[in-house]
Order: structure tokens, then sequence, then C-alpha cells
């Protein structure tokens, strides 16, 4: 491909000129491995971006889509239905924790954590507490790129430059030194969810909505909660009248080998926001699931039955072809078992990568479920590049992982089998030691 071809698209969360130098171009996928555009086999460290867990490729999802597409392309979601939205719904209900039940359909991560954030702010303001308009997020949290999203976000860099969000105070991260290269849950840390009663000393709990976080980091590398963290932050948002939403756009339908973080975990809160694994990434859809109560809650005081009682939605929202897609990547996921295999073959890729341990630059692991990081030790004054590097090395041996700020991130598909996780982990150590 030419230099002009690569010219015009601006391309996301990426270098654009050292990638538009150096492309990596990616052709075609199936099952676990991707093909580049010079016929290689490149293996999938990151099942996509987080999203392709059940393997590339699936003939299932491809046959809805395209019987959904010939049957119906698109259905406006405001005022008017099909059966493919609500038929979606009722499954995500079966697949939640009770008792968030009600779904409401968004196109992404991103969407589905303002659209999270908005509904909370509402919830309190029919409640008759106004007032209650500020969010709590946590240091290293992601949770998108919207204004809500990044306002409720710890990544410094996400932030920086993009100046006023909404009003969001901050938890601290859970990345305590004493938990390094601690495998699976920390036992050290559940102490940091005291913080919260702190902020609310400072803000009073009649100005906060709602605490936002990941019930596992994933994008900062990989970060899963000390053991009974998430439980202490539940007790103290349910004593002081705060809904807690988790961001499952990474731990919903199956990464940490349980079909939610809040299941994983054993944590309720009063919303999950998931997108990515939702349709195995194939078409763009996210979904919030609230709790009956802020459904009921908005229902109640929704004036005269032809109102809207939430003026919120996307054009986009519950896209029949999305929906279909949803569906049977679902199915999927269900009948072939693949959470279960996430369960039984989750302490097998944790021990496998933490023999990673003494290489090179690795200042440290993390793993749980089907995930894992590595935290990569700085050039002086240089956090970005020895990750990129490391990257970089993976591609030209043929392996796709992730590079975020200093860490270097893991994701195999659900269906991946033991040898590929094998060469994949000994392909990132013949890197590191190569860069030694
Ligand atoms: C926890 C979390 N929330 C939100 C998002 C944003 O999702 P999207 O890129 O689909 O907007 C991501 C993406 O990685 C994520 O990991």
């Amino acid at each position: 491909m030419s230099q002009a071809n690569l010219e015009y698209h601006w391309m996301p969360y990426t270098g654009n000129r050292q990638f538009k130098k150096d492309p990596r171009m990616i052709h075609s996928a199936d099952g676990v491995w991707y093909t580049d555009d010079r016929g290689r086999k490149i293996l999938d460290g990151h099942s996509g971006l987080w999203t392709t867990g059940l393997g590339h490729g699936r003939p299932e999802i491809a046959d809805a889509i395209t019987r959904q597409l010939a049957q119906l392309d698109y259905a406006p979601p405001f005022q008017f239905g099909h059966t493919g939205a609500f038929e979606l719904a009722e499954k995500l209900k079966e697949l939640m924790p009770d008792p968030l039940n009600y779904v409401f359909y968004t196109n992404s991560g991103s969407e589905s954590a303002d659209t999270s954030l908005k509904m909370a702010r509402a919830y309190w303001r029919l409640k008759g507490q106004p007032a209650k308009t500020r969010f709590i997020g946590r240091s290293k949290g992601y949770h998108g790129v919207n204004f809500g999203g990044i306002s409720v976000g710890g990544i410094a860099a996400n932030r920086r430059h993009f100046g006023q969000g909404v009003e969001a105070d901050h938890l601290p991260h859970t990345m305590l030194p004493e938990n390094k290269f601690v495998h699976g849950m920390p036992e050290t840390g559940a102490h940091l969810a005291d913080d919260l009663s702190e902020l609310i000393a400072l803000h009073d709990a009649s100005t906060i909505a709602a605490v936002i976080v990941e019930p596992m980091a994933g994008s900062a590398g990989v970060i899963p909660p000390p053991v009974g963290y998430l439980q202490r932050l539940k007790e103290i948002c349910v004593a002081n009248d705060i809904l807690l939403i988790f961001d499952e756009v990474i731990t919903g339908f199956g990464r940490c080998g349980a079909m939610t973080g809040s299941d994983a975990f054993g944590v309720v809160p009063d919303i999950i926001n998931t997108a990515k694994q939702l349709t195995n990434g194939v078409i763009p859809m996210g979904a919030v699931i609230a709790h009956e109560d802020i459904y009921h809650t908005f229902m109640e005081h929704g004036g005269p039955e032809y109102a809207l009682e939430f003026p919120h939605g996307y054009t986009y929202s519950a896209h029949p072809v999305a929906c279909a897609a949803g569906i049977a990547a679902l199915d999927v996921l269900v009948e072939e078992k693949l959470v279960d295999r996430v369960a039984a073959e989750a302490s097998y890729w944790g021990e496998l990568l933490h023999t990673l341990r003494d290489k090179p630059h690795v200042s440290d692991i993390r793993n749980y479920g089907f995930a894992g990081a590595l935290t990569i030790a700085p050039y002086p004054g240089e956090p970005l590049r020895r990750p990129f590097e490391i990257a970089m090395g993976l591609w030209e041996r043929g392996f796709l992982v992730r590079y975020g700020g200093d860490t270097i991130q893991l994701a195999p598909a659900f269906v991946m089998e033991r040898p590929q996780m094998e060469s994949l982990v000994s392909a990132l150590g013949e890197t590191l030691d190569a860069l030694a």
C-alpha cells in the first residue's frame, strides 16, 4: 500500500507518524489467529481489544448478522421497536446478577459510561435529591473517552488535554507495593475502600450520585481487586445512599472466569456497564444494565404514558444487526461453556505468565481469569518507550499484544489452547531478553 493511502485516516490511540512509517496491517482473522498483509500468521494475544473471547470468524455470529441484514437492516430505536432488542434484553437479564434486570443499549463502552452517569444523576433528581450530582471514580480507572468517562477516569494522559469535565473526585488505586507479583487477587488493600468515607466526609453524601469502578481495572494494566475491597466499597455506598456502578466493559461476559466481575468477586452493584464481548467485538454495541428499582423509579415519575421517562439514547441504540450479533455471541458463550473454560484454565494461564518474573525490565506481573499484564521498568524519562518496543518486537515475531502506559497487556481468547498460550508467553520472554 502506498504512503498516500495511509495519510488520511487519523488513527485513534495510535502514534500516527510511527504507524504510517512502519504499518502493521491486519488482513484477515480466524480463531485465535490474525493474518497480516504480508501473509504472516499473527497469534492474537489480546482477543482483539478485549473484545473477541470466542475467537475470530465465528460462523454462528456471521450467519445471524447476514440473516438479520436481509430481514431488517435498521429500525429507529426511539418510539419503535423490533423483537431482537427485547430478545437480547431478556438474555442479558438472565445472565446479569439479580436484580439488575433492565437493559439500556449503547454502541460502545464510552457511551455505556456516560449513559450510566446520566442515569444516576437523573435517578436522584427523581428521588427528590437533585444535589446528588458528583461522581467518585478511581485513580487508574478507565471509562472510555467521552466527557463523563474521562472525568471519572483516572488515567492522567487521557484527561490532561481536555479541560473541564464533570464534577468528580477519585479514590486511590489499589496497586500497593507489597502486592507486586501477587497471583490473582491481593490479600492486602481492602482498607483502601475506606477512602470513600473520607471523600464522603469532604463532599457530603448529599452531593454524590455514584461511585464508578471497574471491578478489575483493565486498561491501566489488569489490576484485580484486593480481597474484600469491593465488598467494603458496596457497604459504604449502601450506608450513604450512593449508587455503585461497575464498569464491566472488559470483565463482562467471561473474562474473569465468571459471567460478570460482579459474580467473580461476589458484589452486586446498582448498574453494570458492558460492551466489547457482548457481540464478540463483531458489531459495535454496549449495554447498561440497571437495578429494577432504578427503572421503576423512572417509570413512576414519567408523567403521562406517552411521555419519555429518560431523554437519552442513540440513533444506533438496539441496532438490529448488533442485537442479532449479541444474541448469537451470548448463545455461543453459554452453549460452549466458555466461561467455565476460562475458570478452569485461569490458574494455568496465571502460572505461565508469572514465569516471566525474572525477565529483564519486568517490575510487576498481575493476572486474573484470562487477563494479565506486566509493568515494564522505564527508560529514564521515557515510560512509554519500552512497552512500545516490546510490542513491536512481538509483532515481528508474529504476536499481537496491547501496550498501554508502562504496561504490556494480554488477554487470551476463551478458546485459546495451552500450547498457544505457551508460545505467546515464551515469545514475550524472548522479546524481553532481546531488549536487555
Ligand atoms: C472499562 C472500560 N470502560 C469503557 C471503555 C471504553 O469502551 P469503548 O472504547 O468501546 O468506548 C473501555 C475500553 O477499553 C473499558 O475498558
